[in-house]
């Protein structure tokens, strides 16, 4: 197979997002809207990825690097149009031979056999592979100038059309394919005479046709191809993200009682068989295995759901948190950084962080580990089958041995060892008939001072 490189345009300014962030950086499913195109690019097989940032947007060049590494950042000291922008990623595939994509960093859903019929139209012999779109409203979109099957004559963009072009609903979604040396080749003789002075990574097709070069277009859905220049836009991407990974997860037998309650992320896992009730986040790094339950109003992110579990309602599963199998959290549990083994039950109001509880271990009602102490975490261990009474707190360091037992009401700072019971907290006292001579002493006091009514 011919080498693959992608170069991710992402220079431009996004000033209608009014955001401090650079645009590509805002996230669409839980992941940045460029890391989309790095990971597209990347499941294309690609081994050379470029990212063209502006010289202002440091925290993007940081982000990409981190990425990437810094040859994965290439800067365009000024936009000067698309064409321009590939252009100064030149120099970073110098001596690469292979095919290239150029994607942009604000068109998150691409799906990947896209670009993969985009590859397959260079391997049958085009010279340039252009994926468009029929738009519901062409508005700004460049105009696939069009004859026979998906033969692309020019892309004229909106404002160089006529009124003929312009009534054109086939567009450019932006991405392309090309021998990368063709690319470069072709661009250099891209100009600048247009309606807005820049110089136009699509006049590459116009050049390629008069050259003799056949010009293919690949078709997707509108969906697919949302680009993102302001805040309702993001808006919609995240709509599409979601209404389609909703889709998914429906078609591969996953249970959605309000699909559109429930609120998913770039790499959520949801095996089949599981039952998620209205209401529920799925932040980054969720992985629920078959047969649980994940009742509504539960928040969870980087957390690892065991078969058969029930997790909520009204849960918080934050990073690391590992629910064994057939274990319980329930309504007002938060649990960080804490594995429960199978069978474990914490059910009602509690804090497990930085924690082990062992398997079949029963946690209290209002059961809190207090694992920070100002300055350092702390871990909780809890043994097998132990059984923590309602309203301790575990000051940890500490560990409870299996099987043993924490009385309420506990402030548990020492060990306990193994089928222990474990205490800690003031001792009860009676006193026969106090509350009779309370009141009446009470009540002779008032009379002496004449106070009240
Ligand atoms: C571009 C296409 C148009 C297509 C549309 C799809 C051209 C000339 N036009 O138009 O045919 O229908 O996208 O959304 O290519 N960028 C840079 N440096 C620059 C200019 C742009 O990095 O100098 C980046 C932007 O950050 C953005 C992408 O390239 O990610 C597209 O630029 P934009 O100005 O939005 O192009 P459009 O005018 O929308
Ligand atoms: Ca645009």
């Amino acid at each position: 197979m011919t080498k693959r490189a992608a170069i991710i345009l992402a220079a431009g300014q996004g000033t209608r997002m009014k955001s401090a962030l650079p645009k590509v950086m805002h996230p669409v499913g839980g992941r940045a809207m460029v890391d989309w195109s790095v990971a597209l690019a990347e499941s294309s097989g690609c081994e050379r990825i470029i990212v063209v940032c502006s010289p202002s947007q440091a925290q993007l060049q940081a982000h990409v690097t981190e990425n990437l590494g810094p040859d994965g950042v290439a800067i365009q000291e000024t936009p000067l149009g698309t064409g321009h922008a590939v252009q100064a990623a030149e120099t970073h595939l110098a001596g690469f031979d292979g095919a290239l994509v150029v994607l942009y960093g604000d068109t998150p859903l691409i799906p990947p056999d896209a670009i993969e019929a985009l590859f397959a139209r260079l391997e049958d012999g085009a010279g340039v592979g252009v994926l468009g779109f029929e738009a519901d409203n062409p508005g700004a979109y460049g105009r696939l100038i069009t004859h026979g099957h998906g033969e692309v004559e020019a892309i004229v963009e909106a404002r160089d059309a006529s009124p003929e072009q312009l009534a054109i609903r086939l567009c450019n979604s932006g991405v392309m394919a090309a021998r990368a040396d063709e690319v470069f080749s072709l661009l250099s003789r891209v100009t600048n005479d247009n309606a807005k002075g820049e110089y136009y990574l699509t006049d590459i097709v116009a050049l390629a046709r008069a050259d003799g070069q056949n010009c293919l277009a690949v078709e997707c859905a509108e969906a697919d191809v949302l680009g993102v220049n302001s805040r309702l836009e993001l808006a919609r991407a995240e709509a599409a993200f979601q209404a389609r990974r909703r889709r998914e997860l429906l078609t591969e037998g996953v249970t959605l009682t309000a699909p559109e309650t429930v609120f998913l992320s770039y790499d959520t896992e949801i095996a089949n068989d599981v039952l998620v009730e209205p209401h529920v986040v799925f932040a980054p790094g969720v992985r629920v295995e078959s047969g649980a339950v994940i009742r509504a109003f539960s928040h969870l992110e980087g957390a690892h759901v065991g078969a058969g579990a029930v997790i909520g309602p009204y849960a918080r599963l934050r990073p690391g948190a590992e629910i064994g199998r057939q274990a319980r959290v329930g309504n007002f549990v938060e649990v960080k950084s804490t594995r429960m083994g199978a069978g474990a039950k914490a059910n009602h109001l509690a804090y497990l962080g930085d924690g082990e509880v062992g398997a079949g271990a029963n946690i209290g009602a209002g059961t809190i580990f207090c694992n920070y102490d100002g300055y350092r975490k702390h871990r909780t261990e809890i043994g097998e089958n132990a059984f923590i009474g309602s309203n301790s707190a575990l000051v940890a360091p500490v560990s409870i041995g299996a099987g043993a037992y924490i009385g309420s009401g506990s402030v548990i700072t020492q060990t306990v060892p193994g089928d222990a019971l474990g205490v800690a907290r003031g001792r009860q006292v009676i006193r026969e008939g106090w509350s009779v001579s309370y009141r009446e002493r009470m009540r002779a006091a008032k009379e002496e001072t004449g106070d009240g009514q």
